[in-house]
Formats: structure tokens, sequence, C-alpha cells
């Protein structure tokens, strides 16, 4: 098998000829994570992996993050489960976001595997946040260079967020929510793989441009929404059996649709260790 690295529209490449459960070469494994570096997420299809293959995927790209909010697998840990019932009406993730931003050294991407699937729908739209920060004038460029942002877990996580109570027993430890100290991060990064420009606000998360009122940062934020959410940034990835995205949390946003009702999800998330971003 030989490797294909297939760019898609708005965002995202395309990874072929590679089996991700068996041993990979060095040479394979650079090319993948220059292509995973570039392009902020990739996706994998007919891949039949293991658990314990996830596991062992995932452990070659950096240390594993324990999820402190989402349930996890009953017998690895490792693996936080996104599950939906079919008598659930609330999914996990569906706005768009990036994962744990609020922490001081934001999670480098997830691992995600299609474990159930509904007969249609349960798409995952992922955003270039390189593409909206290139796509951004010269002056608004300028403007957000030395700007930093405040993100915090607890609107979401925390004892007042109704995204928690609203998904029940998939999600827990307010307490820990509350507790934890936000972060800050400049609002435009230097991505650690890449090199490149990318936007680093988020909707869920960042709660403060630093220096600014909570309705500058609110209006701000909401702008930044907009735009980085243009079709041109975009792209949908249907899911099949058998498919895994791996995405970048410092170079994209995502959005789990939840166009489903009435059928059941499963996937397996593996979340990664970053580092702590810089300008
Ligand atoms: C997420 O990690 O936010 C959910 C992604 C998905 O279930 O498609």
């Amino acid at each position: 098998m030989s490797l294909t690295i297939t760019p898609l529209p708005g965002c995202g490449a395309e990874i072929g000829g590679v089996d991700l459960g068996a041993p990979m070469s060095d040479e394979d494994f650079a090319a993948i994570r220059k292509a995973y570096a570039d392009h902020g997420v990739i996706f994998f299809r007919d891949q039949e992996i293991t658990e314990e293959e996830h596991i062992a995927f995932a452990r070659r790209w950096a240390p594993i993050n324990i999820n402190r909010f989402l349930g996890a697998h009953e017998r690895y840990p490792e693996i936080a489960v996104l599950r939906k019932e079919a008598d659930q009406t609330e999914n996990i993730g569906g706005a768009w976001h990036t994962d744990q931003s609020y922490d001081h050294a934001p999670a480098m991407g997830s691992i995600l595997v299609a474990r159930e699937l509904p007969p249609e729908g349960g798409n995952t739209l992922f955003a270039s946040m390189y593409k909206a920060y290139d796509a951004l004038s010269p002056a608004m460029k300028e403007k957000l260079a030395p700007l930093k942002a405040i993100h915090s877990a607890k609107r979401i996580f925390g004892k007042a967020a109704l995204y928690n109570k609203e998904r029940g027993d998939r999600i827990g430890n307010e307490d820990v929510a509350e507790q934890l100290e936000d972060s800050v991060h400049p609002v435009v990064i230097t991505h650690p793989l890449s090199g490149k420009k990318a936007l680093f606000v988020n909707i869920a998360y960042t709660t403060q441009i630093i220096g600014w009122s909570e309705a500058e940062t609110s209006a701000f934020v909401a702008e930044m929404f907009v735009h980085a959410t243009q079709p041109e940034f975009v792209y949908e990835f249907e899911w099949r059996p058998g498919s895994i995205a791996f995405w970048d949390n410092r170079s994209t946003w995502h959005y789990a649709k939840n166009d489903y009702q009435g059928h059941r999800r499963e996937m397996h998330r593996i979340t990664l260790e970053g580092v702590p971003l810089s300008a």
C-alpha cells in the first residue's frame, strides 16, 4: 500500500493507503504528521481498529489526556465515549468549538473513531482557523496581533452550565470545572507544528479579550464566529463504518451535527496533550 494524501475543500485532507492498526514506517508517520500539521484535520476510511490499537496509535503522537468531564470507556480510561442514545435529544459537541482551549497547554488534538452510526446524519463539520486567519484584512491582523484572551471551562462544564445539565450522566465533574484556573492564550497563535498563523478564539470557551469589556469581547467573538464558519473554510465529514477523524485543536474548530433523532450514535475519542501556545 502506498500512502495518498488528498486535500479536501474547505478544511482537511483524506489519507489513504494506510492501516492504522498495523505497524507504520517512520516515513509514513512523518508524511501523516506533516499532512496533519498543514491541513488541520485528517480523515481515514475503512479502518478496523480495536480499542488497544486506537490507544497505541494515539501514544505514537503524544501522551494521552484523560478527559475530566466526559464519560470514559469502562475498560479504557484513555478513551472518552461520546454517546447519544436513541431516546436522548442532546448530543455532545453539537456547536462550534475547539476542545480544551481552557487548559494552559490546550490539547493538541483528538482521534475520533466511529463505533456506532445512525442510518443517516451525524456528520461532523470542521473549520480551518488557518484559512480564517489568512482571510482577515491586514488592518484586522494588525489589531489582533498583540491581543490575548481568557479561556474558561466554566461556561460549558461549570455549575451554572445548561450544557452540563442537559447531557445528564454523560458529562460530569462540575466542581473540577469550577476550580480549574482559567487560561490565557494569544488571539492569534503560531502553530507549534506548522509554524503557520491561526485564529485561536472560540465561542464555547473564550470569555474575555484582555483589556476589553464583556460587550466588546462578545461582539468580537461573534464576528469571528461568522467569519470563520464561512463555507470556504469548512468541510463536512460524512461518517461511515471504519471512519476516523484526527483533528488539531489549535488550527480547527469542529461541530457534531445533531440531526439523527431516534437513533444511537457512539464515538470513541482519544485526546492528546498539547503545549503552551505563543503568538
Ligand atoms: C466532539 O468531540 O466535539 C464531538 C465530535 C463528534 O461526535 O462528531
